[in-house]
């Protein structure tokens, strides 16, 4: 349903698209907005030749689904008023008017249905132009949680880790790194829900056939463009106190035959032989 605004706009539009263009609109072309902050999407008009300041008529700030989009009305100012702005939409000057080339969007609150691509079209005294800008929504996600599956620990057979993070936007990926920061996420699984308002939350399952080879595993979370955002470091729960301390014994055995067992037996057959080839000789006189 378009608004008697949008309409008049847009017949405004059609009137102005005859005029020569002696302004254009610059933006940044990409534009970062945290989850939940304010987002900028700057914009200002400049004139292509020597004119005297231009006069902003109309102003219309569209969000867009694809680039080629028509788009729907966000923000518009058309002939010395606002057209009811949507909720969270406003010019990023305070104290805007239209003789404030400063058109630049802000976006209270941001979500990521705000993500995506924005129309800004501008209609002065002096002719006008339009361009469309993007905004990137970022949420960072939150500190892993890692847990151990079975809880009680059965040496040698197979167990789960399971790291969860949450709250992210855009999709990340969660790694897996031994304390030696080997890589083991090729023997991980990973699960990505999305929530209503958009935001991921990923778990992945490392699975540790027949036992654990070490103490402590970390789970990372990377962002999108491959940053590391967060990690947490599990220590696995000590195996029963039993084990170690029969493979604490049998260590010690095994020390001692080396160590102690193994020379005597040399010593031993050393002395003997001496004294087998003493006895022989003795007797051969
Ligand atoms: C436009 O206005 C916003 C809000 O006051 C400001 O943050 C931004 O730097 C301005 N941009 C330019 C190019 O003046
Ligand atoms: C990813 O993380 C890096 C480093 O923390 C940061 O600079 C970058 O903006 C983040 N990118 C996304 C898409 O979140």
């Amino acid at each position: 349903m378009a608004s008697s605004g949008t309409l008049l706009f847009i017949f405004t539009a059609l009137c102005v698209t005859a005029v020569k263009r002696f302004v254009k609109v610059e933006c940044k072309a990409e534009n970062v907005g945290q989850y939940g902050q304010h987002s900028l999407l700057e914009c200002v008009v400049k004139k292509t030749t020597d004119i005297k300041d231009p006069k902003i008529r109309t102003v219309a700030w569209k969000k867009l689904t694809s680039p080629e989009d028509e788009g729907d009305l966000m923000l518009g100012f058309n002939r010395g008023k606002l057209d009811e702005p949507k909720r969270g939409y406003r010019f990023a000057e305070p104290l805007w008017d239209e003789k404030n080339m400063n058109v630049s969007l802000l976006i209270t609150n941001t979500a990521v249905a705000h993500d995506g691509y924005y129309e800004c079209i501008v209609i002065t005294d002096s002719g006008d132009d339009s361009i469309v800008t993007t905004l990137k929504v970022q949420a960072r996600y939150s500190v892993p949680t890692v847990h151990f599956i079975p809880e009680k620990i059965v040496p040698n057979s197979d167990s789960t880790l399971i790291c969860e993070s949450r709250g992210g936007y855009p999709k990340g990926t969660l790694c897996w790194f031994d304390e030696e920061n080997h890589e083991w996420t090729k023997s991980s699984k990973m699960e990505v829900t999305q929530s209503d308002d958009g935001l991921f939350q990923l778990t992945s399952r490392l699975s540790l056939l027949g036992g654990f080879t070490f103490l402590k595993y970390t789970c990372a979370v990377f962002n999108a463009s491959g940053g590391k955002e967060n990690d947490k470091t599990f220590e696995m729960p000590a195996p029963s106190g039993e084990t170690t301390e029969r493979s604490g014994i049998l260590y010690c055995k095994i020390l001692w035959i080396y160590k102690i067992v193994v020379p005597l037996v040399v010593i031993g057959s050393l002395i003997v032989c001496v004294l087998l080839i003493y006895r022989w000789r003795s007797q051969g006189e």
